[in-house]
């Protein structure tokens, strides 16, 4: 039996053999984009594949290879590819202009119905993108205690510039923007006690990390962040640029813990840039210079109309409450699946709802399943996170979990 280096040697191989399209295509992008990407997630060994079309829960690559894409964009793409609704309301909303450079009425659309959506959240301004969103509501949260403490926690993903783990302080520190971070330890609520004090202003957490390996939290974790909180006057962010997914009104609405603000990206533009932060009347004030507001908030297309009417959209007729649960649903289903396929072997599944991810002892077993199930013309994140969208149906959970579990049954993991 061959090594498992012998082994993702092999399987580069048959993948670098299948695509000489994307080959070349790769070559020529490094010359000119540092590893071939402006994205890192989405570079893997040996190359990553060049989309060429995208439909419904469906990706093409130059080479004509299809597969179902069970990354979901890292949750952005929770309506599936390139729905024909999105498309629709945002020629529309060409027909009125675009870069204005004004005010419209898109976006107190928007804003009402992410008002009414999340429990949290009484006003809301937007950004181009969920980090953005994140470091205006740790500058909110800041401006408001007069503070400068920062609670975070290992392996918190909340943006590039916003990176916590597994190693604080490896080499990604240095393109963090330099807050005074308190790094604690996700889910251990005795570790609350000497972490969370008056010099803390804001923390930040995701109610489930999502970049961090789908780790959920415990509603004791939470209701004890929102205790802390209360109890030294800091503000509680969730950061639900992933979690709001996870019911209609967020994870917030799901584990019923209230924070101060929230911060949102991803799906719900529809799949344009999106980011916003929004929360408590009176701590979004500070924009406010009419009530004595001292902040302003930058951003030449914050209100860019195509994100903005994509999004109206998506709220108004894409993402119903049912369509919402019904993913869930199926991704609390399709983990039950895999973890009864994974039962024994060195991997596991971790998750909640829609949001999943494989684990294995040993990353090199990651990187044969994940090429093993490309070549089954399905696709998971690199790292194992997917992301449902509403376009992946029982079958296709079905058929992943079947490929998996033949894959498992012919692995030999001492190689
Ligand atoms: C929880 C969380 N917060 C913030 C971000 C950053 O969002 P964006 O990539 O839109 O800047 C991400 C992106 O993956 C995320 O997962």
């Amino acid at each position: 039996m061959a090594s498992l280096d012998e082994r993702v040697a092999e399987a580069h191989a048959a993948y670098r053999a299948a695509r000489p399209l994307s080959a070349a295509a790769d070559g020529r992008a490094r010359a000119v984009l540092p590893g071939g990407n402006t994205r890192s997630v989405l570079d893997f060994a040996p190359f990553p594949f060049r989309v060429v079309g995208a439909k419904g829960a469906e990706l093409v690559d130059l080479d004509g290879h299809r597969y179902v894409d069970f990354c979901g964009n890292y949750t952005a793409g929770l309506l599936g590819h390139s729905p024909d609704g999105v498309r629709s309301a945002i020629v529309a909303a060409l027909d009125g202009g675009w870069a204005l450079g004004a005010t419209h009425e898109r976006e107190v659309e928007l804003a009402e119905l992410l008002c009414d959506r999340f429990a949290s959240i009484e006003q809301v301004r937007f950004t181009n993108s969920g980090t953005e969103a994140n470091l205006m509501a740790i500058g909110t949260a800041l401006h408001a205690t007069g503070r400068s403490g920062v609670v975070v926690f290992e392996r918190g993903y909340h943006g590039g510039v916003l990176s916590f783990g597994p190693v604080a302080d490896g080499p990604h520190h240095q393109l963090n923007v330099p807050h005074d971070f308190r790094v604690g330890v996700f889910d251990d609520v005795d570790a609350l006690d000497g972490l969370i004090d008056e010099t803390v202003g804001g923390v930040l957490v995701e109610a489930v990390q999502g970049s961090g390996g789908c780790r959920p939290a415990s509603v004791e974790f939470l209701r004890a962040l929102r205790a802390h909180c209360d109890r030294v006057g800091a503000v509680l962010v969730f950061d639900e640029v992933m979690t709001s997914r996870l019911a209609p009104g967020g994870a917030q609405e799901r584990f019923d813990v209230t924070p101060d603000m929230t911060t949102l990206g991803k799906y719900l533009g529809g799949g344009m840039t999106f980011g916003a932060f929004g929360g408590r009347r009176d701590l979004m004030a500070t924009f406010d210079p009419a009530v004595g507001g001292s902040l302003t908030q930058a951003g030449t297309f914050n209100n860019n109309v195509v994100s903005m009417s994509a999004a109206v959209h998506t709220l108004r007729h894409e993402l119903t409450e049912e369509r919402i649960v019904e993913v869930n649903e199926r991704g609390d289903r399709l983990r039950r699946g895999l973890a009864a396929v994974l039962d024994g072997s060195p991997f596991r599944v971790t998750g909640l709802g829609s949001m999943l991810c494989l684990h294995a002892d040993d990353d090199r077993l990651l990187e044969l399943l994940f090429h093993a199930l490309l070549a089954d013309g399905l696709y998971v994140a690199r790292r194992g996170f997917m992301a449902l969208s509403i376009e992946i149906t029982d079958d296709h959970a079905d058929v992943l979990i079947d490929a998996v579990r033949r894959w498992i049954d012919g692995l030999d993991p001492t190689g």
